[in-house]
């Protein structure tokens, strides 16, 4: 760790800087991380540990960095990244133009809300958006591979939103959404985080907030909507996104903390969906702090999210959640299934079971091996059910990878 400069030899060219002042205790990254000098010091999917990271501070090593282009499978190896969905010329322009509209806000606060998202802007986003439905409509095959080159911290909200923008629109477009709505649900995502821009950024780029600091952060959806609310160049739908995507069933959201009724009747179900790739986006992004998931792994994490088993009403409502994964499962991890054989698994009804074959319509109806009882009591006779054939069987968690082998043998 106290190499000198010439004996720099891994440091990424365009390494991605992680600063250790910021980061969240516990945080894994799907990268090798390296010190200043190129020496690694942490393994892609070691914890970065509260120990750590005071003995690295302590050592004077407040950054350490990682390669984006050499992200880490859980297995070993780097992660093969088939052909994406959209164009990197597109994802380019869409990165300037959320850039160019959240810098606007920020940067103007003098102006009226109408002033700040002008026609203009709106207008160029819009013909973006056009274009992104073209690519996806012409390349029906091709992956969702987020946003990762971040230069900066700043860039993380700009390649969010870039990223929450493509899941909308491909997801509107996997769902067979009538035109208008795929338009609306790519061009709420690039809009949905605006209200940021009143943040200030050294909250914005925080890993433990103070309550007083959350309040902030919790107001950017209302802020948002006020520069949308009466601007005549945007539809209703997108404005919604804006105003109720940290919206959630279980009542915890913000702003206004629905209730699950009122989610289910009042909501659009188009906002609830942009809420899935919101959270998504967040959990695979290149964030300033905290850990840095595969898109298997988010899947994963969302399905365990949804079904905590201790609570009775859900953070996502189920049903939004299959279509989600019905619709994004494959495209969002590589060409493959979230879950596999092997894989051990909570069902609904709180049995538990193994993976035995993926189905690939219904990702949440494999073909399932019952290993026991939901009080957890061993099956003396393990029972192979094909949860298509009993579609109001569902799978609810997986544990953790791996945990069915023992079972399985
Ligand atoms: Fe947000
Ligand atoms: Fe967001």
């Amino acid at each position: 760790m106290a190499a000198g400069k010439e004996e720099k030899q891994n440091q990424p060219a365009n390494g991605v800087q992680v600063d250790l002042r910021m980061i969240r205790p516990g945080a894994i990254y799907a990268y090798d991380l390296f010190d200043e000098y190129g020496n690694m010091i942490l393994e892609a999917y070691g914890e970065l540990t509260e120990t750590l990271r005071k003995h690295l501070l302590a050592m004077n090593t407040t950054r350490l960095y990682y390669d984006p282009e050499k992200k880490k499978s859980r297995a070993g190896g780097e992660e093969q990244q088939r052909p994406g969905v959209v164009s990197e010329q597109l994802r380019g322009e869409m990165l300037e133009s959320a850039k160019d509209l959240l810098d606007s806000i920020r940067d103007n606060f003098n102006f009226s809300p109408e002033s700040r998202l002008t026609r203009d802007k709106i207008d160029r986003s819009r013909k973006l958006v056009n274009n992104l439905l073209q690519e996806i409509d012409d390349n029906k095959d091709g992956m969702f591979n987020p946003l990762v080159k971040l230069k900066s911290l700043d860039q993380y909200d700009y390649a969010h939103s870039t990223n929450v923008s493509i899941l909308g629109a491909l997801l509107a477009s996997k769902l067979d959404f009538s035109r208008e709505i795929r338009v609306a649900m790519g061009l709420g995502g690039l809009f949905h985080d605006i209200g940021k821009s009143s943040i200030a950024k050294d909250i914005l780029h925080k890993a433990r907030l103070s309550d007083e600091e959350f309040d902030v952060v919790k107001g950017h959806p209302h802020v948002g909507y006020k520069y949308v609310e009466n601007n005549p160049h945007m539809k209703e739908l997108e404005k919604q996104i804006v105003l109720l995507h940290h919206e959630r069933p279980d009542g915890e959201g913000y702003p206004f903390g629905f209730d699950h009724d009122h989610m289910v009747n009042k909501v659009p179900r188009e906002v609830r969906l942009m809420s899935l790739c919101d959270v998504f986006s967040a959990l695979v992004s290149e964030r300033p702090y905290g850990t840095v998931h595969s898109g298997q792994d988010a899947l994963r994490l969302m399905l365990n999210m949804i079904h905590a088993p201790y609570k009775t009403v859900y953070q996502f409502l189920p049903g939004d959640f299959r279509d989600f994964i019905r619709a994004l499962g494959m495209t969002l991890n590589g060409g493959n299934f979230f879950l596999q054989p092997g894989d051990l698994v909570r069902l609904n009804s709180g049995e538990v079971a193994v993976v035995e074959e993926m189905n690939r319509l219904f990702p949440l109806n494999p073909k399932i091996r019952v290993v026991a009882t939901k009080d957890r009591q061993p099956l003396k006779r393990q029972v192979t059910v094909d949860l298509i054939k009993n579609y109001s069987s569902y799978i609810a968690n997986v544990f953790e990878k791996g945990a069915g082998k023992a079972q399985n043998a």
